[in-house]
């Protein structure tokens, strides 16, 4: 899903003027509507397609939190993603995969990447093989300015991700903005719909993992917060989503932080520890002091910590 294309307006705007002129103006703005179909051949032209300067100045606060969050790093993560990635490219696709059929940077497309920005970088499809490249050579060489360009961001979740049973409710549109209603938007996204998985732990999901990612040639495994939670918190009882979780009870919204969080650190385990000390005799005589230490610690979230 691409976001909206401003070549529409230019089709539009021209319609009024006479016979000739439109249709010199129409091929003229063709480029653009081409453009803005095609895919992007660089990670300047992905920035762009998904560009959200513009929601900073009406969604300030979200947007501040969402700049601070790992969402905003996707491809770089606390620094250790990169070495991850590092990894992947040189010991797997260009070392042990010996049939990926990838020997430099020159051979990488897409596809050799998409078990890994099937999460990190879901918009990698709207994409040609020469952003495949510039990405993996902004890994060999830790580029985090290029990295850092292209991320999961605001239209990805509230767009590209916002719709997931697409034969009842079809394919995200361009131009709208999904969130809990339905309405215009003063926005270049004109419009706003209701998504039904907004507020649902399946929102998360679709990149949190539910175990191996088995669609792929070569399957990889990372992110499996999503299955923990369905299969070990869901039927223990649990009742709050992700959501509830990781945006709502400490107001931390768009950041959605985890364990380097004091506040989510807190809520993470229950510690009880209990201390009985006595004196040891193994024979008549002895009397070694002796601790007996039982500590049981009952992990609060929502599934299996750490993850991943
Ligand atoms: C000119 C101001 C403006 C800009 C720019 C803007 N928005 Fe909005 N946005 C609004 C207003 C106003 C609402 C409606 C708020 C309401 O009705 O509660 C809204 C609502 C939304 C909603 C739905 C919220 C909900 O409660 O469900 C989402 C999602 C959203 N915007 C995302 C974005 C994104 C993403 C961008 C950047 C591409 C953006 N907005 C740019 C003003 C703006
Ligand atoms: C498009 C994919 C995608 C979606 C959708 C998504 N995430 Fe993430 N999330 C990621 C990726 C990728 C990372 C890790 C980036 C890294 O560290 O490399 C991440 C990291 C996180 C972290 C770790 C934060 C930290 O500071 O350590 C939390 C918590 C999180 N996401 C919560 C959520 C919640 C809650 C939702 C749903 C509202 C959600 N995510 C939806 C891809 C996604
Ligand atoms: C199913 C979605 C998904 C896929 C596929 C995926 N990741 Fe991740 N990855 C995440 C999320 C979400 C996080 C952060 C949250 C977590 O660790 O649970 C993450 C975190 C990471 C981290 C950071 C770990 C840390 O301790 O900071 C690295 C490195 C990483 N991924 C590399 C990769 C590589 C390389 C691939 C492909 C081989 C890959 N990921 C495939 C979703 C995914
Ligand atoms: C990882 C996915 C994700 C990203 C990235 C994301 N959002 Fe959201 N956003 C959500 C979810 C989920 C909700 C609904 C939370 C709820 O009410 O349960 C939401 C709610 C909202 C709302 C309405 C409620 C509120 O908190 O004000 C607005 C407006 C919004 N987002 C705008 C944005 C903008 C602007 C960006 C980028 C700066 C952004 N979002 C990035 C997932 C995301
Ligand atoms: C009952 C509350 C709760 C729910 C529900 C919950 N989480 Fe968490 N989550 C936490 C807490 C608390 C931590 C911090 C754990 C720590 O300090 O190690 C955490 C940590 C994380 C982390 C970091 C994992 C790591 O490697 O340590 C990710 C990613 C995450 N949650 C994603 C999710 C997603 C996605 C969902 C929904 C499928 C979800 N969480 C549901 C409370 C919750």
């Amino acid at each position: 899903m691409t976001p909206q294309s401003s070549g529409k307006t230019a089709w539009a705007s021209v319609s009024w003027i006479g016979g000739l002129t439109v249709l010199m103006l129409a091929l003229l703005s063709l480029p653009d509507v081409a453009l803005a179909q095609q895919k992007a051949r660089t990670v300047d032209d992905l920035a762009k397609m998904y560009d959200v300067a513009s929601c900073k100045q009406c969604h300030a606060k979200v947007y501040e939190e969402w700049e601070k969050s790992t969402h905003a790093r996707s491809l770089i993560g606390t620094g250790r993603t990169i070495g991850g990635f590092q990894g992947m490219i040189r010991a797997g696709l260009m070392g042990a995969f010996t049939k990926s059929g990838v020997k430099d940077v020159g051979d990488v497309k897409v596809e050799h990447l998409a078990q890994c920005f099937k999460c990190h970088l879901p918009q990698i499809s709207d994409a040609t093989d020469e952003v495949a490249r510039e990405l993996v050579k902004a890994y060999l060489d830790a580029d985090r300015a290029t990295l850092g360009k292209v991320n999961v961001n605001c239209l990805v979740c509230h767009n590209t991700k916002a719709i997931l049973h697409k034969w009842q409710d079809g394919e995200p549109e361009k131009g709208v903005v999904y969130g809990s209603k339905d309405g215009p938007h003063p926005d270049k996204y004109p419009a706003m719909k209701n998504s039904v998985v907004m507020k649902e732990a399946a929102m998360c999901g679709q990149c949190h993992g539910t175990g191996p990612n088995f669609e792929f040639p070569q399957p990889s495994q990372c992110a499996t917060a999503y299955g923990s939670y369905l299969h070990a918190y869901i039927p223990a009882g649990g009742t709050e989503t992700c959501q509830d979780c990781h945006m709502k009870k400490d107001g931390k919204g768009h950041l959605m932080p985890a364990y380097r969080d004091p506040d989510m650190a807190k809520r993470a385990v229950d510690v009880d520890v209990e201390a009985r000390g006595y004196k040891f005799l193994l024979k008549a005589g002895d009397s070694i002091p002796t601790a007996v230490v039982t500590v049981k610690i009952t992990n609060k979230a929502g599934h299996r910590i750490p993850d991943g």
